[in-house]
C-alpha cells in the first residue's frame, strides 16, 4: 500500500503522515489565502474583520477540520458514503448523509468559478513576462486588468486551460506529481511572498498596513462582515465542501488528525497574513481603494512588480506559483465530486471526470459573463459569480459545518469521536469536546442571527 491513488478510483492511502499534510495544505492554501483573504478584508473594513476571522478558524475551523478528517478515515469512502457509514456504526440517523450530499455540492459550485480565478493568475504570465508592469500606476494597473475582464474570450480560454490541467490530473492521477510539485511550491511560494512583503515595506506605508490589518475597531463591524469571516475561516481551510473528508479518508490508520489539522491551519493562516501584508502597504501607497473587490490583488501587486528589479521575472514566478497553488486546491475541490460519482452511481473514474467537466464549464460561462456582458444583471444586487460565491461561502459552508458539528457532538458518542482520533481520554481532549459541542455551533448561531440583525 505504498501508493496513494487518490486517482485510480482504488481506494488507497496516503504513502504517510507528511504526504497527507502536504496535500491537505496544498488543499487549504490558495486562492482564498492570497486572492480572497486581502479583498473581503479590505471592504470589510480591516482589523476587526481580522479578529473575528481568526476567531472563528480557532474556535470553529480547527474543530471541524479534525471532524471532517476524522469522519473521512473511519468512513472511508465519499462524503455522502462516509458519512453514512460513521452514522450507520453509532446508530444515528441515515438522513445525515445529506450533509455529504450538501458539501459535495458546495465543492462543485466553488470550483466552477475557482478556475476561473485561478485562470486570471495564468493570464498575468504573459502579462508579466512581456513587461506590461513596467510603470504601471494605480490608474493603469486598473486598466490592464478593467482589460482582462472586459475580455471574456481571454477568460474564458484561460480558465478552461486551468478546469482540464485540474481534470487531466484528477482523470490519470499524480499523486506522486503532486507531491512532487507541493515540495518546491509551498516553500517557494512562501519566500516569494515574504520578498514581496520586504518589498511593501520599502513603500514606506507599512505601518498604515498593519494598522489597517491589526487595529481592532469593533464598532466598524456590520453582522454581515461577521458573517463573511465565518464564511471565509471555512473557506479557506477548505471545509464544508468534502475536500478535507475526502482527503481524510485516504489517511493511514495512526496519523494524529490534532497535529496534522492545527499545522494545516497555522500554515494557512500565515499565507493569508503574510498575504495582506505584502498587498496593503501597495494599495495605500498607489492611492488604490482597500475596498475595490475581487481585482485587489490583481491590481496591486503588478505595480510593485513594474518597479522591482527583475520585477518582469519575478512577477511572472509569482502568478505562475499562484496558479499551481490554486490548481493544487482545484484538484480537492473535484475529488469529492468525482469519488461521488465513483462511489455512488459506479461511474468509470474517466466517465465521472468529463460528465463533471462539461458540467463545469458550463456553469462557468455565468461567473465569466459576471464579469462583463451579465455585469448589469443582478439578483438581490449580487451578479452571478457574486451570488455563487455568496450562496456557498456564507450559506451553504457556515450551514453545512454547523450540521457536521451537531453531528459530531451530539449524534455521536464521546468514545466514537475519541477513537476516530486516535487520542487518550486527556485533559485536553475533554475540553476540546466542549468547545466542540457547545462553543463551535453556539458561535456559528450566533454569526448568523448577528447577520440577519437579530442580535
Ligand atoms: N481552501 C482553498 C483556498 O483557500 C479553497 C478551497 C475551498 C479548496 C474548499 C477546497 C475546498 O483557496
Ligand atoms: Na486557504
Amino acid at each position: 500500500a505504498g501508493d496513494a491513488q487518490i486517482s485510480t478510483g482504488a481506494r488507497g492511502q496516503w504513502s504517510s503522515r507528511w504526504v497527507f499534510f502536504l496535500a491537505a495544505t496544498g488543499s487549504a492554501v490558495g486562492l482564498g489565502n492570497i486572492w480572497k483573504f486581502p479583498y473581503i478584508t479590505g471592504e470589510n473594513g480591516g482589523g476587526a474583520f481580522v479578529m473575528v476571522y481568526l476567531a472563528c478558524i480557532l474556535v470553529i475551523g480547527i474543530p471541524l477540520l479534525m471532524l471532517e478528517v476524522m469522519i473521512g478515515r473511519r468512513g472511508r469512502a465519499n462524503p455522502e458514503g462516509a458519512i453514512g457509514v460513521v452514522a450507520a456504526q453509532a446508530g444515528a440517523s441515515r438522513h445525515w448523509r445529506a450533509l455529504g450530499t450538501m458539501a459535495v455540492l458546495t465543492g462543485f459550485l466553488i470550483l466552477s468559478f475557482y478556475t476561473l480565478i485561478a485562470g486570471w493568475a495564468v493570464a498575468y504570465v504573459p502579462d508579466a513576462l512581456l513587461g506590461r508592469f513596467a510603470g504601471l500606476t494605480g490608474e493603469s494597473s486598473s486598466a490592464l486588468f478593467g482589460a482582462l475582464l472586459a475580455d471574456p474570450l481571454k477568460l474564458i480560454a484561460y480558465g478552461t486551460l486551468v478546469l482540464l490541467a485540474t481534470l487531466l490530473i484528477v482523470a490519470f492521477g499524480v499523486h506522486k506529481g503532486l507531491e512532487r510539485s507541493l515540495r518546491f511550491l509551498m516553500p517557494g511560494l512562501f519566500i516569494l511572498l515574504l520578498v514581496l512583503v520586504g518589498y511593501a515595506a520599502t513603500t514606506g506605508h507599512f505601518a498604515a498596513a498593519v494598522h489597517f490589518l491589526f487595529d481592532v475597531d469593533f464598532s466598524k463591524l456590520t453582522g454581515q462582515s461577521v458573517l463573511v469571516a465565518l464564511g471565509h475561516s471555512f473557506f479557506t481551510l477548505s471545509l464544508a465542501s468534502g475536500a478535507m473528508m475526502v482527503y481524510g479518508s485516504y489517511l493511514p490508520a495512526g496519523t494524529s488528525i490534532a497535529k496534522t489539522s492545527i499545522m494545516v491551519a497555522v500554515a494557512d493562516t500565515a499565507v493569508a497574513l503574510l498575504a495582506g501584508l505584502a498587498i496593503f502597504p501597495l494599495v495605500f501607497a498607489n492611492g488604490l481603494e482597500p475596498g475595490s473587490g475581487p481585482g485587489l490583488i490583481f491590481v496591486t501587486l503588478p505595480i510593485a512588480f513594474g518597479q522591482m528589479p527583475l520585477g518582469a521575472l519575478v512577477g511572472a514566478l509569482f502568478f505562475v506559483m499562484l496558479a499551481i497553488a490554486a490548481l493544487t486546491s482545484a484538484i480537492s475541490l473535484s475529488e469529492p465530486t468525482i469519488a461521488w460519482l465513483t462511489e455512488r452511481f459506479g461511474l468509470s473514474r474517466l466517465k465521472a471526470v468529463l460528465l463533471s467537466g462539461v458540467a463545469l464549464w458550463i456553469l462557468g460561462l455565468g461567473s465569466v459573463f459576471s464579469f462583463n456582458h451579465w455585469a448589469e444583471f443582478t439578483v438581490f444586487g449580487k451578479n452571478f459569480f457574486d451570488a455563487l460565491d455568496y450562496l456557498t461561502a456564507n450559506l451553504m459552508m457556515p450551514i453545512g459545518g454547523l450540521l457536521t458539528v451537531l453531528f459530531c457532538g451530539w449524534s455521536l458518542r464521546q468514545a466514537t469521536v475519541r477513537e476516530g482520533l486516535g487520542v487518550g481520554s486527556t485533559g485536553l481532549f475533554r475540553l476540546w469536546w466542549l468547545i466542540v459541542r457547545f462553543a463551535t455551533p453556539l458561535g456559528i448561531a450566533i454569526v448568523f442571527l448577528r447577520s440577519l440583525e437579530l442580535l
